[in-house]
């Protein structure tokens, strides 16, 4: 399973970054919003800092409008993955980008069904939310191995990112699910890191090496 970053905070993309582990960046309105920057230039920094795939989402509901935001977001950058959230004219607009190259995130899925439909259309990447699944007392990992062995049985090429990541057992669980991405919060890629027998031998290692007659 692949690992991007949910965020578009420029300091964490750069650190995760460095980590080695990242191949791709998702954003949506709500987390530009928490950034006191240009949409653009955010935007176009993260394309700078990350080779891979990054999501960046219209706010438009009609086909023509959402068409039109997303010629503009792909002309930015070929990294460029233009989200769309799952309603019928954004069908439409994926299978009219589709046909001129232009890659969809299909976002705000939360059944197998939807996930079938943006697949059909010629979404590139679906994107069911956990976190807020759980939000609702229901269970979202059954439904990302629905997508994940439907989508792999038919053979369509759409690949399932795992979305709204809150905790580090949701990453573990949408792997053994078979998402093929996870997109993950800068804090649980943290959290996901630590052990505290991990930290426990670092300290006893290098206690025992100061003890020990060394040059
Ligand atoms: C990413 O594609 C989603 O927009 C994001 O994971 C949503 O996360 P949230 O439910 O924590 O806002």
């Amino acid at each position: 399973m692949e690992i991007y970053l949910d965020s578009a905070n420029l300091e964490e993309i750069k650190e995760a970054y460095s980590w080695g582990v990242i191949s791709g960046v998702t954003t949506n309105p709500s987390l530009i919003s928490q950034e006191n920057r240009d949409f653009k230039e955010i935007v176009l920094n993260i394309c700078k800092i990350v080779e891979g795939f990054i999501s960046v989402e219209v706010i438009s509901l009609s086909t023509r409008e959402m068409i039109k935001e997303a010629e503009e977001l792909a002309s930015w950058s070929s990294k460029i993955v233009v989200k769309v959230p799952i309603i019928p004219s954004a069908l439409k607009a994926i299978k009219i980008l589709n046909k001129q190259g232009i890659k969809t995130n299909a976002t705000l899925i939360f059944s197998a069904n939807q996930a079938i439909l943006a697949a059909r259309a010629g979404a590139n990447f679906v994107s069911p939310f956990l976190g807020r699944i759980d939000d609702i007392s229901w269970d979202g990992i059954p439904l990302i191995k629905d997508m994940a062995s439907i989508l792999g049985y038919y053979k369509l090429p759409t690949q399932v990112i795992a979305a709204s990541i809150r905790h580090p057992l949701h990453v573990i669980e949408a792997a053994k699910a078979g998402a093929n991405i996870a997109t993950i919060p800068f804090r649980v890629l943290n959290q996901m890191i630590k052990h505290p027998l991990t930290e426990i031998g670092i300290n006893k290692f290098l206690e025992d090496w100061k003890k020990s007659s060394h040059s």
